[in-house]
């Protein structure tokens, strides 16, 4: 049998995403299942994480299997200059899945290609995170009670935040509009707008975070402008506070607006949102453990 590897929303059907979905809520309702004995999952963290790593070996540990791996590339043989490729084939040879952040686009696909072994992208560079995409649908099914047909407004670092660019593929498949909210230099990359042009999605840019916005909105993405991916650090700090959420500018928005962000935040959503119920940011991170059991089992074959 083909092995199955997790790298690109893309690949995902909607029928997919809904099995997901129904998988992720059977986890949340019932977490441990001893679902992986005898199973070795490996976490290779080439970039930092805190909700990534300890949520995918929190689903391990819940599902009953075992974690090896690093959190700290400099402890690795890639600081003696192990190449990527040998250093996937060498946990080929300890692990059943491997579950990756690396900072390079591609990665993750290109290491799928060298490996028998099952690889799940835990985010690739500025390209993709498919795995928070899954508890990020999750997470609006949950407090919208549907995916069809919602306004989704995602706000601050468009060009190169990995988040932002699989949910937009993720919830493609039900009838969105979107709203971009990004200052010149952080727009999202053309190839995402020709690519919602061709699936005929409606989308606005904007450059003013107004309430006007908000108040239209389902769901507003916010997100960290990301200091790590960028080469001049000047332009780093004309862009670091453009938007700040204010709980003030809640106050008419719609009854059922629910406020997320992947996290870490830095300054974008002020201390004071985080008592409104419409913020469902750190409920949107526990999501991340059920999420993150349906997708290991996805990919082991294993309902
Ligand atoms: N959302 C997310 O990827 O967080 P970490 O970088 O902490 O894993």
């Amino acid at each position: 049998m083909k092995k199955k590897s997790f790298v690109s929303i893309a690949d995902l059907s909607k029928e997919t995403i809904i099995r997901l979905m129904k998988k992720t809520e059977f986890f949340e309702e019932n977490p441990n299942q001893k679902l992986l004995d005898g199973k070795i999952c490996a976490t290779l963290f080439f970039e930092p994480s805190t909700r990534t790593r300890l949520s995918f070996e929190t689903a391990v540990n819940r599902l009953g299997g075992k974690v090896i791996g690093f959190s700290d590339v400099a402890t690795t043989s890639s600081s003696k200059g192990e190449t990527l490729k040998d250093t996937i084939k060498m946990v080929s040879n300890y692990a059943d899945l491997i579950i990756m952040r690396h900072y390079l686009d591609g990665a993750a696909c290109y290491a799928s290609e060298v490996t028998d072994v099952p690889i799940i992208n835990a985010g690739d560079g500025a390209n993709q995170h498919p795995s928070q995409t899954v508890l990020d649908i999750y997470s609006i099914y949950k407090t919208q009670g549907r995916l069809e047909n919602l306004t989704i407004t995602m706000v601050g670092d468009l060009k190169y935040g990995r988040t932002v660019h699989s949910l937009i593929e993720g919830m493609s498949h039900f009838n969105p509009r979107f709203y971009f909210i990004a200052p010149e230099e952080l727009k999202l990359p053309d190839i995402y707008k020709q690519w919602l042009e061709e699936h005929k999605i409606p989308f606005e840019e904007c450059i003013e975070f107004s309430e006007e916005i908000i108040n239209q909105s389902d769901i507003l993405y916010m997100t960290r402008v990301q200091r790590e991916r960028f080469t001049d650090l000047i332009e780093y700090e004309k862009v670091k506070n453009v938007y700040i959420l204010k709980n003030s500018m809640l106050e008419k928005s719609k009854p059922n607006l629910r406020i997320l962000h992947p996290l870490p935040r830095v300054n974008e959503i002020d201390n004071d949102v985080d008592d409104n119920p419409k913020a469902y940011y750190f409920d949107q991170a526990r999501n991340g453990v059920y999420a993150r059991q349906a997708i290991i089992c996805d990919v082991l074959g294993i309902n």
